[in-house]
């Protein structure tokens, strides 16, 4: 039987390393300068996980954050979603370690792979999943270790990325606000702009592989590049357009964390000036799928997000895939 009630996110949190890698420090391993990275990117400085850290780890210090945040005990979790590209082991995914580690005995558990878009495709499995009445409270994890698989040696790629988490509640509601809609999408005929050539069922790790770097991120990064620009704005206009929503009326656009010129575009393109779009890229780089679940939980602890806010995310990544959301914020 279909849920009628509000669902909305109940609480947030997030889990980061403490290890500040800076443009300073990356002039010192690659043939980069802060002034490049910064200009052509926003990012000042990225956080890494020393060696034994790992996406589990992560997952869980932010999760229990938005467990208590938002009054959950491990038996309230129906389900674990966790969006990451960088699980602990090739085999199993991460989210039923992360169900182990907290104790949700009663949750189900699996891993989504949609890369920066990955937490906002889990969040809308998680709204679907409710809205059919099949549970009431999921857990929805964006989490990833990307230093493990950035090429150190590959200035155009390296200096992008950071490891991070961001974690959401996301459960039925009794108040009056809630989440509104979701759209997502995906076009595979991009799938080599932003992909790991091997480790996989196609092309399996060999020694060669290995020694050139193949098993790291390969991006070409101005076809990632416009495509990021053309596909933010044009999903988000649709959701608004689908939702009566005017631009003007967004109180926060939170968005992925990628490249401050594609925030800056996108934005204008939809019509949503800087000073409502939420920035955290120069702390963390892209995190990939913390990416925006790590932006909004640090919106709300700044409290540039109260209750009634109607707030819009969006993401992009490899698949290509796309995802964006809008929400009146809860409480
Ligand atoms: N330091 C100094 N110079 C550099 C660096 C660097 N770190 N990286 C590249 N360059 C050089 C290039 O070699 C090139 O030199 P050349 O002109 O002599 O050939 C010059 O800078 C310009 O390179 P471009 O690639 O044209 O630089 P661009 O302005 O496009 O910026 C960037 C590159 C930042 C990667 C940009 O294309 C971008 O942000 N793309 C999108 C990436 C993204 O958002 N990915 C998101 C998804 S990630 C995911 O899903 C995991």
């Amino acid at each position: 039987m279909l849920n009628n009630k509000k669902i909305a996110i109940l609480g947030v949190g997030k889990g980061v390393p403490e290890k500040v890698l800076t443009n300073s420090d990356l002039e010192k391993m690659v043939d980069t300068s802060d002034e490049w990275i910064t200009s052509r990117t926003g990012i000042k400085e990225r956080r890494i996980c020393p060696d034994h850290i790992c996406c589990s780890d992560l997952a869980v210090e932010a999760a229990e954050q938005a467990m208590q945040r938002s009054g959950s005990a491990p038996e309230d979790i129906d389900m674990v979603i966790v969006a990451t590209v960088t699980p602990d082991y090739p085999l199993p995914g991460v989210a039923g370690i992360v169900q182990d580690r907290l104790g949700l005995i009663r949750a189900a558990a699996f891993d989504l792979k949609a890369a920066c878009s990955g937490w906002v495709y889990s969040a809308a499995c998680a709204f679907g999943f409710i809205r059919s009445g099949l549970y009431k409270r999921i857990l929805v994890i964006g989490v990833d270790v990307l230093s493990r698989i950035a090429n150190w040696h590959d200035r155009s790629t390296c200096v992008l990325f950071g490891d991070g988490c961001g974690a959401a509640v996301i459960g039925e509601h009794e108040g009056e606000y809630g989440i509104i809609d979701f759209d997502l999408g995906a076009d595979g005929s991009g799938s080599r702009y932003l992909y790991i050539p091997e480790g996989g069922s196609r092309t399996p790790l060999t020694r060669e592989g290995l020694e050139a770097g193949r098993n790291k991120i390969f991006m070409a990064g101005q076809e990632v590049f416009k495509f990021a620009v053309k596909i933010q704005s044009e999903t988000l206009s649709k959701l608004f357009r689908r939702n009566n929503v005017a631009p003007e009326e967004v109180d926060l656009f939170v968005p992925h964390q990628a490249n401050i010129r594609i925030i800056d575009s996108s934005a204008k393109r939809v019509g949503i000036p800087m000073d409502r779009v939420f920035v955290n890229l120069h702390k963390y780089g892209n995190t990939s799928g913390a990416s925006v679940p790590l932006a909004l939980c640090e919106a709300w602890e700044q409290g540039r997000i109260k209750k009634g806010d109607l707030v819009a995310v969006c993401g992009f990544g490899a698949g290509l895939t796309w995802a964006s959301g809008i929400m009146k914020w809860a409480y």
